[in-house]
């Protein structure tokens, strides 16, 4: 069923998107009654250890001065987890995250995104991928399609696939997922198929495509999802990578559809604080964060609390204008590492691959099709590693797994004088595959 968005969108239930099992699920008769554990009430419930049998008295980090022009060189402030901090910190506690660092997150939120409380809550979870899989599991059953982007992050497939989700690949163009693609897919459904419901994107940075997904191009999906209603899931953890932020979906749904409600929102600290802190968060109306809860008291009970009280500390010491003083540092660092990798790999692969120019992320996604290649898994077998030379093969990032020319190369890591002779190694396993395939 279509909405027309001349009409004034009736208030619907977000649950809508949720599967049956998602719509009943519930939390745990312990779980059900932390809410109650207040101040004035004693509290016999849960089985928690006592924290003076654990040998941890305090918890120190050390920290840089995101406003200082060499933050990583300059001087450091150490932040010292005391007393109720290190009691949350060592402590099991809430399911969706340690109350006080979703408040603040919530208060980022507003900021960033220009979107006032009322209709959404942030959720913390074990990294984003913990949450983008956890919100597959409440509104993807088997069999029902997904749309994907494609290339998509090949991080999100097993999970696609142990869900049992039929995959429908919407091509990525230079401005990310494609409005126009999307569009005709969804023109021309094939009749008696069930309809999509859920559409996963990674609109900035896009891994691996490298592509970022503008204003106009948002609002176009936007309307679209809106229109043949269907959940945006947005994994955003390369948002805050771009020299200037883009405005995400979350921001812009709004536009298009004032209550909210088609936008569930991951973000992530992997990229900016700490990939090894595994914390990430959702940000999403409360009726789809619920089944999510129920998800993560099922598994993990909680992301870490150690990691959720560090970030919280960082962030309190920092403020939201100091997280993104951090933040534009890390994005300098990226595009600075972008200019001399590409320089370089221009040198060594015009004439034999291209690419288009990431505004933000981490990677380049290399074309080798001028060379000749149209399978890169095989190039990277035959050709690649026999040359020393390795790179992930294009197919990993197609749900269908269909041979693709393109290689994803990261640049996050390398030091020039690898990426040199990285690039120089490509160069010659192109040229090697190219005479082979003249001399067939
Ligand atoms: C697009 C995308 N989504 C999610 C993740 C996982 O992020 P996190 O570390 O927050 O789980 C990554 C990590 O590389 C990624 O590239």
């Amino acid at each position: 069923m279509t909405i027309s968005l001349e009409d004034p969108t009736p208030k619907r239930c977000p649950s809508r998107f949720l599967t049956p099992a998602a719509k009943a699920s519930q939390l745990d008769g312990i779980r059900e009654f932390y809410q109650y554990e207040t101040d004035d009430v004693i509290s016999l419930l849960a089985g928690r250890p006592n924290i003076s049998t654990f040998p941890i008295k305090g918890i120190s980090v050390e920290i840089t001065d995101p406003h200082h022009p060499e933050p990583s060189s300059g001087p450091t402030t150490t932040l010292n987890l005391k007393d109720d901090e290190l009691r949350t910190a060592i402590q099991y506690g809430a399911t969706n995250g340690v109350p006080a660092l979703i408040k603040l997150l919530e208060g980022f939120q507003e900021i960033i995104h220009k979107r006032p409380k009322g209709s959404w809550n942030v959720a913390m979870g074990s990294g984003c991928q913990d949450l983008i899989y956890k919100a597959l599991a409440s509104t993807v059953q088997p069999g029902d399609p997904v749309l994907c982007e494609a290339p998509l992050y090949a991080g999100v497939l097993p999970g696609l696939q142990n869900l049992q989700a039929v995959c429908f690949e919407v091509e990525v163009d230079e401005y990310g997922l494609s409005a126009k693609r999307l569009a005709d897919v969804l023109a021309n459904w094939p009749e008696g198929q069930k309809r999509p419901r859920v559409l996963y994107t990674n609109p900035i940075g896009g891994n691996p495509s490298g592509t970022t997904a503008v204003r106009e191009r948002k609002l176009e999906v936007l309307k679209l999802c809106v229109q043949y209603d269907i959940l945006i899931l947005e994994d955003d953890p390369y948002y805050f990578l771009t020299p200037d932020l883009v405005p995400s979906y979350f921001e812009l749904e709004t536009e298009v559809i004032p209550q909210g409600g088609q936008v569930m929102r991951f973000d992530s600290f992997s990229k900016v604080l700490a990939g090894g802190f595994r914390l990430g968060f959702v940000t999403a109306p409360p009726e789809l964060l619920y089944p999510i809860e129920v998800l993560t008291a099922a598994t993990n009970l909680h992301a870490a609390a150690v990691s959720q009280m560090i970030i919280y500390k960082i962030l309190t010491h920092w403020g939201v204008e100091g997280f993104l003083a951090n933040a534009r540092n890390v994005a300098l660092f990226y595009a600075g590492r972008k200019g001399w990798f590409e320089e370089i790999a221009h040198r060594h692969l015009d004439g034999l691959a291209r690419w288009t120019s990431p505004v933000a992320g981490l990677f380049l996604w290399v074309d080798c099709s001028e060379s000749g290649v149209k399978n890169t898994s095989t190039f990277m077998y035959q050709y690649g590693i026999p040359h020393g030379i390795v790179a992930c093969p294009g197919a990993s990032f197609y749900p269908s797994k269909a041979p693709s020319p393109h290689i994803r190369v990261s640049f996050s890591e390398l030091p020039r004088d690898k990426a040199e002779e990285g690039f120089k190694r490509l160069a010659e396993a192109l040229r090697h595959y190219k005479s082979d395939q003249n001399n067939a």
